[in-house]
């Protein structure tokens, strides 16, 4: 972070559950936020006990992100107005990053300005990352919300790098991050559910067809992001006419998949941005 956070709870994560406390564990073991300064707030007792064994301090007591510099908001996005109303109203010298679907930077600050109490509230980004991040090898889409300066951008970049890597886009974009980001290991889970079934139905055991499906998405994501051409040049690259791959080609391009794909990223896209109303 840029600023000096020596206050005792200079960083707060409100809500310590998936996503929390992978972005907790990796940016204390890379040592971009220090335990001694950083606050959890949880309601899980067994989460609060996890956040506890990293050196921070745990509680379930939403006050306790008040007078915090930074305040993660990592709560699910149903459950934000809740939380909003435990926490109380925020001043602009907070900064808080949400990682929450949906809810734009304006409400956010304006459901933390305790009703008017405090004029502006806090300043507000807003990052997508996803699953991954439990890996360190998250994307995550940040945006510069309402109030927030660059300054807050760039801690936030700082943050995140620490679970992957981390580009800034403009907040009209933020529901398709979701859709582009935050949901889309599960597409790749669902390819490999299916490739996993397909070759157990072909007679491999179950262990090899996962390890062949694992190994094939893994291998695929190495190439692509190491070789520097395009999806589209690589998968002409592996088709020949006439070959296997090509036959498989055929049935993905009669099934529509392009279509089904891009439809499935605007539903996600489309919910996202229900969330936040
Ligand atoms: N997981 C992902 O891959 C991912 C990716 C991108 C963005 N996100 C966003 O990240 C946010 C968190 O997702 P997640 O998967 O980490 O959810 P999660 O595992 O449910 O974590 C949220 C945690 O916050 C706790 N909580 C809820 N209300 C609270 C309150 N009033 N006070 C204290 N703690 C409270 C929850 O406790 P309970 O379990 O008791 O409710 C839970 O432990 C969501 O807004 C989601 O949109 C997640």
């Amino acid at each position: 972070m840029t600023e000096d956070h020596t206050n005792p709870a200079s960083i707060a994560f409100v809500g310590c559950g998936n996503l929390g406390m992978a972005i907790l564990s990796r940016a204390i073991a890379s040592e971009v936020i220090d335990p001694a300064t950083t606050v959890v707030i949880e309601r899980d007792a067994d989460r609060r006990a996890q956040a506890s064994n990293l050196g921070v301090r745990a509680t379930a007591d939403a006050a306790a992100a008040r007078g915090a510099q930074l305040v993660v908001l990592a709560v699910k996005p149903q459950h934000f107005l809740e939380v909003a109303e435990a926490i109380g109203a925020i001043s602009n010298a907070t900064c808080v990053v949400s990682v929450m679907a949906g809810w734009t930077s304006a409400t956010i600050r304006a459901a933390l300005s305790g009703g008017g109490a405090i004029a502006g509230g806090p300043r507000v980004v807003r990052a997508m990352p996803n699953m991954a991040a439990q890996v360190g090898v998250s994307m995550t889409a940040i945006t510069q919300g309402a109030g927030a300066t660059s300054d807050d951008v760039a801690d936030a970049l700082r943050l995140f790098s620490a679970i992957g890597k981390a580009v800034e886009i403009r907040e009209e974009l933020m529901d398709a991050a979701v859709a582009a980001v935050g949901s889309a290991p599960a597409y790749l889970f669902l390819l490999a559910e299916a490739q996993i079934a397909a070759a157990q139905d072909m007679g491999l055991s179950a262990a090899t067809a996962r390890a062949m499906a694992i190994e094939s998405l893994l291998g695929a994501a190495t190439l692509l992001a190491s070789d520097g051409r395009e999806p589209a040049q690589l998968r002409a690259a592996v088709t020949s006419a006439g070959g296997t791959t090509a036959a498989a080609m055929r049935v993905f391009d009669q099934g529509g998949f392009t279509v089904m794909v891009a439809a499935a990223m605007e539903a996600a896209r489309a919910r996202s941005a229900e969330l936040g109303k």
